[in-house]
């Protein structure tokens, strides 16, 4: 008889999937609190292909719309950190389309929008 090996080796399984699961939740909480988790040069490069059409996203671009807040303005004047920015992305309000950002694309954009900021 085979089954209890088996039985035993699936509850390990399954115990080391847990701990697995519990690293993945805890983990990139822990790397948020010490520093910004994005990465700010592939935030350019989003930024640049998709939030461009309406925000001045860098220095070296010269067309925007007035109505919209430059990237720079907005990591200046309008009291966003890496928390509540994310947190923008990921539920934008009306006025901005919803892009369906990854979680990804959403960090390095907060990354690369707070870093225009200094
Ligand atoms: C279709 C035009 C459009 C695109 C594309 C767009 N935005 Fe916006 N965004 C706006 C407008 C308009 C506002 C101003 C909303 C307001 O003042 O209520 C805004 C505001 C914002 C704000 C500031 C919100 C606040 O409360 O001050 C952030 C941050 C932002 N956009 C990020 C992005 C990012 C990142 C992208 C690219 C992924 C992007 N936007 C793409 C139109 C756009």
């Amino acid at each position: 008889m085979h089954l209890p090996g088996k039985v035993k080796f699936r509850s390990r399984l399954l115990s080391e999937l847990k701990i697995a699961i519990a690293l993945l939740v805890i983990l990139p909480a822990s790397i948020t609190n010490v520093q910004a988790a994005g990465d700010p040069a592939d935030g350019e490069r989003l930024a640049r292909q998709w939030c461009a059409a309406c925000h001045v996203v860098a220095d070296d671009q010269t067309n925007g719309t007035e109505a919209v807040p430059s990237f720079t303005e907005i990591a200046k004047t309008r009291g966003f950190n890496e928390a509540t920015l994310t947190g923008f992305l990921a539920d934008p309000h009306p006025k901005m389309p919803d892009m369906s950002l990854t979680n990804r694309e959403i960090s390095n954009l907060a990354s690369y929008i707070l870093s225009r900021g200094n």
